[in-house]
């Protein structure tokens, strides 16, 4: 297929095509997200130069319901093209959002109609993938909460959006990226926040139970978490629920969550009012930061944790380990490369980056084909090698995987979308390719997936 040919296939660009009667229809019942330039405070003075979806707050938390239709209209109201993909969902790929690749860049005043059923409950999320270091750098990454069908019976939730900004002492934004950075373990930011603010605290029902989703939205931290005051238990990972019992982390073994990757708490409430639960980062060189506090009040509701139903699995189908295929990637810096042609949708003018030695070389490059491609309904094993020495949060788009073994550490078996290799870490992950499509096959360290360590997977 030539990669410019879905424009008409998909039908996205509805500014393009015109929306017909129906379409207009369900517009109307559509969700709209309008990308737009924004503001917000984060010290003292208003930052200027954000990207939202309103003018003067975090892009909100989406709704959807497992097994039922969303639909989201986004609309570019900024001067830049874009693209929106919805992080971790095994949806149509025609919806994945990702420029030349499954729809064409957005361009200002275009809308594109999405619609999708999610197959998966649990904590995703949703960011542009076209001028994506720019959009995502100064605020568009949003959290998206798929609930059950059953109700798992909490007393009540929250989500944390953690994500660090580059600011200056006057509140303006600092270059997103360094060379140097970018040829390393990316460029951090210095203004930590939880929902854009620093350090929020939010009230819970003294004695409840609470779900506590926690998003990675970052560019590059790769944050080491832990839970201070509270009894609580990890119940989900990258969306899906956690069968096993999993250790809880602390300060000095704290869980390690990559930009892109979720955890999802049950947390019982202190019984006293006042009291709160504090999720920590440790931070090198500076210790334990609190991110956020929930806070006990009211009379409380006596709660255990013990009382948590286990959460039903998500009809993500089991790899047959004895027939998988396996297929070798590996992740490290580019022999050469020019810059990469990213047509619409923002270069950072290097490529320092590669999977299987050959960099990316754009979103908008023609005849790139697939690093793989995989046979529907088939299992495959995926051999990650990482050599180099920075850490990569490896994500795949559309599909599901298991971790199953690796050379460094014994992987709990979690189903994922973001696998974490570490430094020399070659890991295996495995899946049945069930989900027809192109998908990205990136790092998830923006800096990275901008200059080469992206590629894409076929299922045919
Ligand atoms: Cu969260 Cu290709 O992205
Ligand atoms: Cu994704
Ligand atoms: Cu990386």
């Amino acid at each position: 297929m030539k990669r410019r040919d879905f424009l008409l296939g998909c039908g996205a660009s509805a500014g393009a095509l015109g929306l017909a009667g129906l379409t207009q229809a369900r517009a109307r019942a559509a969700q709209e997200l309008v990308i737009q330039p924004a503001s917000f405070t984060f010290r003292d003075r208003p930052t200027e130069g954000m990207v939202s979806l309103s003018p003067d707050a975090p892009p909100p938390v989406l709704y959807g319901r497992q097994g039922e239709a969303m639909r989201l209209s986004v609309r570019n109201a900024m001067p830049d093209y874009t693209a929106m993909h919805w992080h971790g969902m095994r949806i149509d790929n025609a919806m994945d959002g990702v420029p030349y690749l499954t729809q064409m860049p957005i361009a200002e005043g275009e809308t594109f109609e999405c619609e999708f059923t999610p197959p998966d409950a649990g904590t995703y999320w949703y960011h542009p993938h076209c001028m994506t270091m720019a959009q995502m750098a100064h605020g568009l990454t949003g959290v998206m909460v798929v609930a059950e069908a059953e109700d798992p019976g909490f007393d009540s939730e929250q989500v944390i959006n953690l994500r660090d900004f580059r600011l200056d002492e006057e509140g303006v934004f600092l270059p997103a990226f360094t060379a140097r950075g970018a040829a390393r373990g990316g460029t951090f930011g210095n203004v930590l926040t939880a929902n854009w603010l620093d350090a929020p605290s939010y009230d819970h029902a003294a004695g409840g139970l609470v779900r506590l989703r926690v998003v990675n939205s970052d560019t590059t931290r790769i944050y080491k978490l832990h839970l201070g005051g509270a009894e609580a238990r990890i119940i989900a990972w990258d969306g899906h629920p956690v069968a096993a019992e999993l250790p809880m982390p602390g300060k000095d073994e704290p869980l390690l969550v990559g930009p892109g990757q979720r955890v999802d708490f049950a947390v019982a409430m202190p019984g006293a009012e006042g009291q709160s639960v504090a999720l920590l980062a440790e931070l090198p060189g500076r210790g334990s930061r609190v991110m956020a506090r929930l806070r006990a009040t009211g009379q409380s509701l006596g709660r255990d944790l013990r009382e948590v139903k286990p959460l039903t699995a998500n009809p993500v189908a089991r790899p047959d380990l004895t027939n998988a295929e396996v297929h070798d990637f590996v992740f490290g810096w580019t022999p050469e490369g020019g810059p990469p042609n990213d047509g619409f949708c923002g270069s950072m003018g290097y490529s320092f980056w590669s999977i299987n030695r050959t960099p990316w070389a754009g979103d908008a490059a023609e005849n790139v084909g697939p690093l793989a491609t995989l046979e529907r309904g088939k299992s495959y094993v995926l051999r990650l090698r990482n050599e180099s020495p920075n850490l990569h949060p490896i994500h795949l788009h559309g599909l599901a995987f298991v971790p199953i073994r690796s050379n460094l550490r014994k992987l709990p078996p979690l189903m994922t979308d973001t696998m974490l290799l570490l430094k020399d870490e070659v890991a295996e992950i495995a899946l049945v390719a069930d989900n027809p499509g192109d998908w990205a096959f990136h790092c998830h360290v923006i800096e990275h997936q901008k200059t080469g360590l992206t590629g894409y997977i076929r299922v045919t």
